[in-house]
């Protein structure tokens, strides 16, 4: 049987930072924001830290709150469509540019995207009810997010610095941030340096320089530091700060930046809890798929025993399982936590999100094996699936076991709108499937395991 194991102990040679550089592209659709933001982040933030003359650690620890800064991102998004009734994806790159400290940006922000398509009445009861509980809705939103940020980053192992600056990254230093109004040097240094660096690739993607420089000045005191400012407008003179933030190739740039002597090749345990962290962030994004890719990864991995895999082949498919759905984390929450049928627009964007998930995983040597996987978990024998149309033979072993794996799921999990399917129930829909959507002898496979 021809499925590979490149995640072999053996074969495993690539450095955690390129691994969770090429991750960050997926938080970056979570935010919806241009594809390599976190990188272009930790290519600002860097620039800043070495100017601060940080020792080797100091740089390691700032590196990597820098590319995890939005570790948390998918938590509150299922929250905020349900808040705001709007697409969080759009509502959640504009809130990037627009100053919250400030009341009546933050109310024309909020008139402009709540409820958008709905009448008068629902958008005004929406509004009134985010005015009585605007402050500890807000807080809530931003301690979900903060709080599972620094988790995600506690499980891979990284230092308490990490973990704290990803916790504070929306604090402000006139108070006025949030979720817990920290002042001045309350805030670890290394949030100040990532929400600068944050303000200043969204505006200069906005408006170019003169709007990143504008708006970091203008900030200075209120939103940030100020010495973190006179640190930006010093650096801000380097050409080379400009040219990486135009780069393609700002993942290779950012690699570089790692500090040398801190530099780690990843194990296959760490991978395993690099993969597991981010099928986290993606079962966090709506209560519809929660606990999706990691039942989907239980099943595979019972159908790969079955079929008596050799144990770097179960543990290749187990990180194709936890990782199929990855691009999911592009498609808005109005769309993933709809209850009813979606609309042929709805289920256009829907359809895109293995496409999506073969754009991340296939940034880096190592997931592009599961890059295939994950773009194909949706096609059919029959040739009636998406995106692509393959048909018969022209899925491969592994996408046919993910995709058994993800339709037992998808009939039989309990869903917030319907109680989990009884057994026989969920089998009897694949077999229903077996022979036109799902490979037959996988599905035989899978019910010997139950
Ligand atoms: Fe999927
Ligand atoms: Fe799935």
């Amino acid at each position: 049987m021809s499925i590979p194991c490149q995640l072999h102990p053996e074969d495993l040679s690539l450095r955690q930072s390129e691994i969770i550089g090429s991750l960050s592209y997926a938080l970056d659709l979570t935010e919806g924001l241009p594809a390599g933001h976190a990188q272009r982040c930790c290519w600002i933030g860097m620039h800043i830290g070495h100017e601060l003359a940080l020792s080797d650690q100091e740089l390691s620890d700032l590196y990597y709150t820098l590319l995890l800064k939005d570790a948390g991102c998918s938590s509150n998004a299922s929250r905020i469509f349900a808040l705001y009734g709007c697409d969080d994806l759009s509502l959640k790159r504009d809130f990037k540019l627009m100053d919250n400290d400030r009341f009546y940006e933050l109310a024309k922000f909020t008139w402009s995207h709540i409820g958008l398509g709905e009448s008068w009445r629902e958008r005004l009861s929406r509004l009134m009810h985010l005015v009585d509980k605007g402050e500890q809705i807000g807080q809530e939103l931003f301690l979900t997010r903060c709080e599972q940020g620094a988790d995600i980053a506690e499980q891979l192992g990284f230092s308490p610095s990490v973990c704290a600056g990803i916790r504070a990254l929306d604090e402000h230093w006139n108070g006025k941030g949030s979720p817990h109004h920290l002042v001045g040097e309350q805030i670890p240094l290394f949030a100040r340096i990532a929400l600068l660096a944050q303000v200043v690739d969204v505006f200069f993607a906005a408006g170019g320089q003169k709007a990143a420089t504008e708006t970091v000045n203008r900030r200075r005191g209120s939103w940030f530091d100020p010495a973190l400012v006179d640190v930006f407008n010093r650096i801000r003179f380097l050409p080379e700060l400009w040219d990486g933030l135009t780069d393609p190739n700002i993942a290779q740039r950012v690699v570089a930046l790692e500090p040398l002597a801190l530099v780690r090749n990843i194990d296959a345990d760490e991978l395993d809890r690099l993969t597991g962290a981010f099928a986290a962030v993606i079962d966090a994004k709506s209560p519809y798929t929660f606990g999706h890719s990691s039942r989907v990864c239980q099943y595979a991995e019972r159908i790969a025993q079955q079929l008596g895999l050799s144990s770097p082949q179960c543990n290749w498919l187990r990180h194709a399982a936890l990782l199929h759905d990855i691009g999911k984390l592009g498609v808005s929450n109005a769309i993933l936590d709809k209850p009813d049928k979606l609309t042929d627009a709805e289920f256009e964007q829907v359809k895109l999100h293995p496409v999506y998930s073969q754009d991340i995983l296939s940034k880096v040597g190592i997931f592009d094996s599961l890059a295939l996987v994950a773009s194909g978990h949706h096609e059919r024998i029959d040739g009636k699936g998406y995106p692509w149309g393959l048909k018969g033979e022209q899925i491969d072993i592994a996408t046919r076991i993910i995709s058994v794996a993800d339709v037992f799921d998808a009939v039989s999990a309990e869903r917030p709108y319907r109680a989990a399917m009884p057994l026989t129930d969920a089998l009897a829909v694949l077999d229903k499937m077996s022979g036109s959507a799902l490979d037959g002898d996988l599905v035989a496979t899978l019910k010997q395991t139950l």
